[in-house]
């Protein structure tokens, strides 16, 4: 009888699970409407599966919330609306007018493109004519740029989508034990004409603990990679950061034991950075950054606690704020293994649009380089070892911007002289 009762279990247990095709309307349907349906009998032991060889169209925001043993695979293709006012609309009647396209929360959710076929598995936002309306009417962003997914889960995946063209914050990644893997992050543009520049088109950003990002392309104008507040125990390893502001630490308080790992930065403004605001007051412990390939960096190693948006204190520098100022404590952060070239021919890129730049270092004798501006005493345990890096024209040396002050326990770590001018290696 036992038997009997726990194979009736098994049964019922395999027959729970379920496949639902979201259904596709036509031309001109707004899919969300059917997906909405789908997702109010399918939110657990389900795979809710967007079918091969259609594109569904999402017109509206769409919430997946609570979900509990689900797979979504979108092995056809999403396409968002292409009329930017419409869009715009949504972003404008939500709360604070922040909105995620997607909000996707839950346990055990993998979120899947089409590993198998090169033409599934994509989702287009359509963000370029967005990027050409910002330059010509708002430089820096049109205003009501939603964002395109906020995934908050437990022991979840995402894996194969590509994203072509995102209007601007891709991934918002929260939760735990996240595995996020083989993403394509397409928001490419003509380095060379960098006047239509792809504002905020952050790749992640990042908060929540036990994570391990691998094997993602990145090719965007803002952080690849940006870990932020609350983010413990992340690993970011084998990655293409293409284009944006790189392999980046940006926060104030409580992130500890992030590494970064075997990532190749091409054409970027930063290849890795730490970025921190002034009078934020909290800690940040145990980052690494190491095996970075840089091709092409304008600034390969960077670090300020002195982060500000190019609107607003602008020119605000470690030397002329007002006393009592306070900055971020950054503690053990190593950069290990960092070869490649700095772009001291065309340094710099198209996201900036004030003078000066909010990249520009005050008082920093040549731009290119490793630059670190931090307040006195705010760092202590920082490492750089085994860096080679040249000027990608093969001229000169790279530069620094350090001053010792910063380090409450010494430069000894550093392997080159913590001075405003050029790379000068020490022995150590
Ligand atoms: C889908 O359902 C949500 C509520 O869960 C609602 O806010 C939204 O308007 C619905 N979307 C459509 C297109 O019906
Ligand atoms: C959802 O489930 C209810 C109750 O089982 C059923 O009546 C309804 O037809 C289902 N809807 C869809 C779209 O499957
Ligand atoms: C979330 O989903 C689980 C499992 O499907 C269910 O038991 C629970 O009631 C749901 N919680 C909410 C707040 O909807
Ligand atoms: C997670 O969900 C999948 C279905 O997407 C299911 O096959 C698997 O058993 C679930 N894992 C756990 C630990 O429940
Ligand atoms: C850190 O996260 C990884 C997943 O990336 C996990 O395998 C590992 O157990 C975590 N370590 C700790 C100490 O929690
Ligand atoms: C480094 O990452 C690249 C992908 O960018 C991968 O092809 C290569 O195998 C990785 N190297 C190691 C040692 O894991
Ligand atoms: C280096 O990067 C800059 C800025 O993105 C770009 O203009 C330039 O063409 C790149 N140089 C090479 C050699 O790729
Ligand atoms: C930062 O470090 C300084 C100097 O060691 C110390 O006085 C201050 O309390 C620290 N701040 C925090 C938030 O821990
Ligand atoms: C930083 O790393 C050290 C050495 O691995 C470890 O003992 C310490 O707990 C870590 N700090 C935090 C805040 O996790
Ligand atoms: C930081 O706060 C102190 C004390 O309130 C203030 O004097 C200082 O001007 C502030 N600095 C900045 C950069 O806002
Ligand atoms: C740095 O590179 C050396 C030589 O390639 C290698 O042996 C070492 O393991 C690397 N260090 C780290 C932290 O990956
Ligand atoms: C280093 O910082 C200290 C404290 O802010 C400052 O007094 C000194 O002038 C700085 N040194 C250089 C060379 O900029």
């Amino acid at each position: 009888m036992l038997f009997l009762s726990t194979l009736a279990a098994l049964a019922a247990a395999a027959a729970a699970y379920q496949t639902c095709v979201v259904p596709h309307g036509g031309a001109g349907i707004d899919d969300t409407i059917a997906l909405n349906q789908t997702i109010a009998n399918c939110s657990s032991d389900s795979q809710i599966l967007f079918q091969e060889g259609t594109t569904y169209n999402i017109g509206s925001p769409v919430t997946f919330r609570n979900l509990t043993n689900i797979e979504i695979a979108i092995r056809g293709n999403l396409a968002l609306p292409t009329s930017i006012p419409y869009v715009q609309a949504f972003v404008n009647a939500s709360a604070g007018q922040r909105l995620d396209w997607f909000t996707i929360s839950g346990h055990n959710v993998t979120l899947t493109g089409n590993q198998n076929n090169p033409d599934g598995g994509y989702i287009d936002p359509f963000g370029e004519p967005w990027w050409i309306a910002s330059q010509l009417t708002e430089p820096g962003g049109l205003a009501l740029r939603p964002h395109f997914m906020g995934f908050s889960a437990n022991n979840s995946e995402v894996a194969y989508l590509k994203i072509r063209k995102p209007i601007g914050w891709v991934f918002s990644m929260s939760g735990s034990n996240l595995h996020i893997h083989d993403v394509d992050i397409d928001a490419s543009y003509d380095l060379n004409n960098p006047s239509l520049f792809p504002f905020n088109t952050d790749g992640y950003d990042v908060s929540g603990v036990n994570i391990l990002m691998e094997n993602n392309h990145i090719f965007n104008g803002d952080d690849c990679v940006a870990v932020n507040n609350g983010a413990h125990n992340v690993t970011i390893r084998n990655m293409i950061c293409e284009g944006g502001h790189g392999a980046s630490l940006s926060g104030t308080d409580n992130i500890a034991n992030i590494h970064f790992d075997n990532i190749t930065s091409r054409n970027s403004l930063y290849a890795t950075r730490f970025k921190s605001s002034l009078n934020s007051t909290g800690n940040v412990y145990n980052v690494t950054w190491s095996n970075i390939y840089v091709l092409n960096a304008t600034f390969p190693i960077f670090a300020t606690s002195a982060y500000f948006d190019q609107n607003t204190n602008r020119g605000l520098t470690p030397g002329n704020f007002g006393a009592g100022t306070k900055a971020t404590n950054i503690t053990n952060f190593s950069w290990i293994n960092v070869t490649g070239t700095i772009n001291d021919m065309y340094p710099g890129d198209g996201s900036c649009i004030t003078v000066p730049c909010w990249y520009s270092i005050p008082g920093i004798t040549n731009t290119p380089g490793i630059p670190f501006q931090m307040l006195p005493g705010s760092a202590q345990g920082i490492q750089v070892k085994n860096v080679n890096l040249l000027p990608i024209d093969g001229k000169g040396a790279p530069n620094t911007f350090c001053n010792s002050t910063y380090f409450s326990d010494g430069t000894a770590n550093l392997v080159f002289e913590c001075t405003n001018g050029p790379y000068v290696a020490t022995s150590s």
